[in-house]
């Protein structure tokens, strides 16, 4: 199936401001929202970036769209709900965007059905599913798909409720509401998603329905949350009635479908009330419309984390009209004016819209997650935001946070504020969060660079940064307990960090103690120089305490592992203090995963990922020409042995831009002021890894990480994180207006584009500038203007100082 995104502009808008009208361009007509719905192979969507198609408001807590089957289970990603080959199981309310692990949510419910007599099982979602025919239309804010039984669905979503159209052919005509459809993982997968019981009234005549619904597990290991819901038609059906079923979904070691099969439906009375007692069954209702003529049924479900009347008064207030389209107008209006109209380039005929597209698109995908469910704590009552879906601060620190930071400060502020709160009442900030609860840890306690990031570029707002460092200290001193979690049952994988034995007693994790022993001293050494940057100014006594364990990368740093002629690498070492270089080559971290030296990525490249004391790596490499020589090596291609499997995005070079350690890398030559390099090798990534098409981001995009990256690339600039720092590269625009910090501007303009993209000549609010780096308060605090002279040749326009190495400590 051919799959596109209709770029037509879907209304005129009009803005009244003040006593004058203006007209404004309707920016959304640039987003594609199916960039990153396939992955190499077309009509795939393995490899791909797992994203989410519906629709869905900037960091809304509903995003509608469809759920499908697995066509071929091993190279199955139903993470977004919508696959492009899969079959339609329903349409339902929530969704994560850009998630690799297992699927977590697609619920919430309806399905339309143009029959339910043998062999359909309304129990059996592979008795009923429909391929798709014809081309999906997605735009921002709309979705339609036309299903083979000839019934087509239209949607959009507000922040917490949804409205789905079917138009229904002659015929019978049913929605089934099935509270106990998730998203599932692979059969046998240890962290699948599964229903643990609910209930749903019929109300009105069945023109609306009522209850909850409690699921368990998914990507992060959730523990059970309750979904709440309120739904109703835009016509009163003329049979409505409830059913259950024995629940009989293959949840590792309990049911199975070996015991017998899918359960058939044992219908209750009409306006019933179906609860799934005390074996959780399954817990559904069929609403149905006469036999007749072809006719459309709207219907729309508000959803909420609190209560029923809760999710009932989020239709009203936010979906009002019974028209499809007044919902769709709105929620183009709210991403106009709150993400779109905050950045201007050029939309002439001298545009590149190949760029326009790729940069409203990406703004686009940074804005599907996190969930603002501030309003929606069923957990405690503080009166503080509250935000879910955080996937993860490990794919998000390193400059999708500083993206948010500079482009919706508010939004930023309040997701700090609930880091915070979940610390306060939680235990620990999140890394990874889902369905109210933390999980999973990839490496670091990376919560812990977001508030330093924050932090040392001035947000304080509502924010307590006593308690925001407090609840960095307890990353930094408390072991969590051990989750067990069968991905590595070595430590915690649900908060914090788990090898803090090892590096409180060693000051580097271990190889014998713990796993992912290089990654995770790396990523540890960033967090405590983080803590280090916020102690500065909340807690100056324990300031040089963790400046100084945040050079703990320095102690796995051995100077006799030799690779590719380069001298001087990370390497495992044992608890007794020696390395161990049994069996190690830097080329390679075997699995990539949680039991590996290395998360996703190999030592060769968690080599360059110490942001915060690039002087000393520098040394350790042996100066600036063989650190030259050494990132020159990581873009030479096939130079890579490691298989990455689905990561691996075809990449051939040491250098993956596929998975987020990386993302600073190509731009370290400005560390040795060789910026044209920097320049050449993030602009190359960029045009052979990111595509207006849907395989256009190199793998997950893991919740908008992705896309921020080639955002900053096309700003031409590149955030340090956890400094107030952004190094200069090369901007894609003539010129660019960017709304930041509120009501500020920072304007990015160039001159010389035709010729060629590197920097000639650079001035920052009308100075000459010499450095190749500009401070957070250069032009980020009141706004400023950074003016480019770009052309063909690769010039060595730098002779200021290079980028600051705040965190040098040097231990050897
Ligand atoms: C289809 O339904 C079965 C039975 O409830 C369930 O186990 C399975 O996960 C569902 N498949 C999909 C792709 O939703
Ligand atoms: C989708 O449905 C069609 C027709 O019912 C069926 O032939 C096909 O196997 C299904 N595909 C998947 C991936 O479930
Ligand atoms: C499913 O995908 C795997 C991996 O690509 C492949 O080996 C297998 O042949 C596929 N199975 C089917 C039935 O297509
Ligand atoms: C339906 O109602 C009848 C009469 O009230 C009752 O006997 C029967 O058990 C009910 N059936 C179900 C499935 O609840
Ligand atoms: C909504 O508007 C689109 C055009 O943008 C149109 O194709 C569609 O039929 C409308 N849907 C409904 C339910 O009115
Ligand atoms: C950016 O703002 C400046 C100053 O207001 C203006 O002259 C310029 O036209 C704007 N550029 C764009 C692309 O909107
Ligand atoms: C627009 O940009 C794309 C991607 O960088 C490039 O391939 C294309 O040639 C450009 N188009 C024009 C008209 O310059
Ligand atoms: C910040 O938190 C600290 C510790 O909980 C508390 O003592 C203080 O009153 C808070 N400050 C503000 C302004 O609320
Ligand atoms: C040293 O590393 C090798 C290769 O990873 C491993 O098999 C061995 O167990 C390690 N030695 C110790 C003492 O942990
Ligand atoms: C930090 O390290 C320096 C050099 O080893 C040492 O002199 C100092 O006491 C250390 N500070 C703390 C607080 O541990
Ligand atoms: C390493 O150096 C040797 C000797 O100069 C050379 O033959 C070899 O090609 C070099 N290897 C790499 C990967 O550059
Ligand atoms: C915009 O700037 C003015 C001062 O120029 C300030 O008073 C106002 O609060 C700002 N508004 C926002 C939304 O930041």
């Amino acid at each position: 199936m051919r799959l596109y995104s209709r770029l037509v502009p879907a209304l005129g808008l009009v803005f009244l401001t003040g006593t004058s009208a203006t007209t404004k361009v309707d920016l959304s007509q640039y987003v594609n929202p199916l960039i990153g719905s396939e992955g190499p192979e077309a009509g795939s969507g393995f490899g791909g970036g797992d994203i989410f198609v519906g629709g869905a408001r900037p960091f809304g807590v509903a995003k509608v769209g469809i759920d499908s089957t697995a066509a071929n289970w091993s190279t199955a990603v139903l993470n977004g709900g919508w696959t492009p080959d899969g079959n339609v199981t329903g349409i339902s309310m929530m969704h994560e965007s850009g998630t690799g692990g297992s699927p977590k949510y697609g619920l919430i419910s309806q399905m339309p059905l143009t029959s339910v007599d043998a062999p359909v099982n309304v129990l059996d979602n592979t008795t009923y599913s429909q391929p798709r025919i014809g081309d999906d239309i997605a735009r921002v804010g709309y979705y339609k798909t036309q299903l083979k039984s000839g019934v087509t669905v239209e949607l959009s979503a507000s922040r917490h409720a949804g409205i789905m159209e079917y138009s229904f052919p002659t015929g019978e005509k049913h929605v089934l509401i099935d509270v106990s459809h998730y998203l599932p993982g692979s059969p046998g997968d240890a962290n699948g998603q599964f229903f643990a019981g609910g209930e749903i009234q019929i109300e009105d005549d069945g023109k609306a329905y009522s209850g909850y619904g409690t699921y368990i597990g998914g990507w992060n290991n959730g523990a059970p949350f309750t979904v709440y819901f309120w739904g109703e038609f835009s016509e009163t059906p003329d049979n409505a009635q409830t059913f259950s079923g024995a629940n009989t979904d293959p949840m590792p070691r309990y049911h199975s479908f070996s015991n017998g099969g899918v359960s058939q439906p044992i219908y209750g009375n009409k306006t019933n009330k179906v609860t799934s007692g005390p074996m959780n069954n399954r817990i559904s209702v069929l609403m149905s419309w006469n036999n007749g003529p072809a006719s459309h049924v709207a219907s729309r479900v508000g959803i909420s984390s609190i209560s029923v009347e809760r999710a009932r008064s989020f239709i009203e207030k936010e979906i009002p009209s019974w028209k499809l389209n007044d919902t769709v107008a709105d929620s183009v209006k709210e991403w106009n004016e709150d993400v779109f109209q905050k950045i201007q380039v050029p939309l002439d005929d001298s545009a590149n819209m190949t760029h326009v597209r790729l940069l409203y698109s990406s703004l686009y995908f940074i804005h599907l997650m996190p969930s603002d469910r501030t309003g929606e704590n069923p957990l405690w009552d503080s009166g503080e935001p509250f935000w879910d879906d955080f996937y993860t601060m490990w794919d998000i620190f390193r400059c999708t946070v500083s993206f948010y930071h500079i482009f919706q400060p508010e939004y930023y502020e309040s997701m700090i504020r609930s880091l915070i709160d979940i610390w306060k009442h939680d235990g620990y900030m999140p890394d990874g969060r889902s369905g109210n609860w933390n999980g999973l840890v990839q490496g670091g306690s990376d919560a812990d660079n977001v508030l330093a990031d924050a932090y040392v570029k001035g947000l304080r707002g509502a924010i307590n940064w006593t308690e925001g460092y407090l609840a960095m200290k307890k990353d930094a001193e408390v072991t969590p307990y051990n989750t067990f979690d069968p991905t590595d049952l070595t430590a915690s994988t649900k908060e914090g960090r788990g090898a803090l034995d090892d590096w409180k007693a060693l000051g580097y994790v271990s190889q014998d103690h713990n796993t992912r022993c290089i990654s995770r001293t790396v990523e540890y050494s960033l967090n405590d120089f983080a803590v280090s940057q916020v102690a500065a100014g909340e807690m100056p006594e324990d300031r040089e305490k963790y400046l100084n364990r945040s050079a703990g990368w320095q102690n796995i740093w051995d100077a006799s592992v030799t690779s590719l002629n380069f001298t001087g690498f990370l390497a495992p070492r044992l608890s007794n203090g020696e390395f161990n270089s049994s069996e190690y080559d830097p080329l390679y971290c075997y699995d990539c995963e949680w039991s590996s030296y290395t998360y996703e990525g190999i030592p060769w490249e968690y080599s360059f990922v110490i942001p915060h004391d690039c002087k000393t790596l520098i040394e350790l490499m042996g100066g600036s020409e063989r650190f030259e020589s050494r990132l020159d090596m990581m873009f030479k291609p096939n130079m890579s042995v490691q298989n990455l499997g689905a990561n691996g995005a075809g990449i051939t070079t040491l250098m993956n831009i596929g998975n987020e350690p990386d993302f600073a890398t190509p731009y370290l030559y400005n560390y040795i002021n060789k910026q044209a390099k920097s320049v050449e090798r993030s602009r190359s990534l960029a045009n052979q890894y990111f595509k207006d098409a849907p395989y256009g981001v190199p793998g997950n995009s893991d919740a908008g990480a992705m896309n921020s990256w080639l955002l900053w690339q096309m700003l031409g600039i590149y955030p340090i994180v956890t400094q107030p720092v952004y190094l200069i590269a090369s901007p894609w625009f003539p010129d660019l207006n960017m709304t930041i910090n509120g009501n500020k501007t920072l304007r990015i303009s160039a001159t010389g584009l035709d010729e060629g993209y590197y920097v000639q000549s650079v001035k920052v609010n009308g100075k000459q500038w010499t450095k190749n780096w500009v401070e957070h308060d250069d032009v980020m605090t009141n706004g400023g203007h950074i003016e480019f002279e770009l052309g063909q040749d690769a010039t060595a326009w730098e002779s200021g100082e290079v980028p600051p190495s705040p965190g040098h400590v040097q231990l050897k």
